[in-house]
């Protein structure tokens, strides 16, 4: 029986100060041992999507990132707005995951984000919630989080410093990963019907 559980962390911006990527960073620092984090660190190095180069042999970062993918048994988000929108560096990564027909693709994968913007950022959370839902993503409502992180926050160790902010970055970590390990759709009613999840427990 698998009793861990691999969430892949992918940050939708490319700056190197960026709160995104700190809010995932620290996700992963606070990551009980039954969880494995992985960082996506390939979000820049992605080629322009193009259909005609959605085909064997693959380029080699875009393998890479469905293999990370397929190995994963969640994904969790953490995107800035961009003039009212999803990065273009960051849709460019989503448009690549949808032609990945493999078992394991992003296709049922548990995702979830972390909204870790001071100013709402509601649009292109709608959007990650379109792009997910036109991928057959299974969108984990429990783990998506809105935190409010500012670069102030960001400590010397590259990680969120906030305490408050710490322990809900930690609870959608553990919610997404505990997804697979506790059942799938009965975990997925129990959030639905509102029901206080123990979190020592899933
Ligand atoms: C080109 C550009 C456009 C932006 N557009 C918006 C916007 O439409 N709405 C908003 O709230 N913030 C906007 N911002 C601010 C970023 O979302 C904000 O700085 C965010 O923290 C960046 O994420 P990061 O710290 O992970 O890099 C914009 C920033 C840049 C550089």
């Amino acid at each position: 029986m698998t009793t861990t559980s691999r969430v892949l962390l992918v940050s939708g911006s490319l700056r190197a100060t960026s709160t995104n990527s700190a809010v995932l960073r620290t996700a992963r620092a606070l990551a009980p041992d039954r969880i494995e984090s992985v960082v996506y660190g390939g979000l820049g190095a992605l080629p322009h999507f193009n259909p005609d180069d959605d085909t064997d042999p693959l380029p080699v970062v875009v393998g890479e990132l469905r293999v990370e993918i397929r190995n994963a048994d969640g994904i969790l988000f953490s995107v800035p707005e961009y003039a009212g929108a999803l990065p273009g560096s960051f849709k460019n990564l989503l448009d690549w995951t949808i032609g990945d027909d493999r078992p394991g693709s992003i296709y049922e994968k548990p995702v979830a984000w972390i909204n870790a913007s001071p100013r709402g950022a509601v649009n292109p959370h709608e959007q990650l919630r379109l792009v997910l839902g036109y991928a057959h993503a299974t969108i984990i409502e429990a783990a998506c989080t809105q935190v409010s992180a500012t670069t102030a926050m960001i400590s010397d160790d590259v990680l969120i410093a906030d305490a408050a902010i710490c322990e809900p970055i930690a609870k959608a970590l553990t919610i997404l990963a505990s997804f697979r390990l506790s059942g799938g759709e009965s975990f997925l009613r129990a959030t639905q019907d509102g029901r206080p999840l123990d979190l020592r427990r899933v």
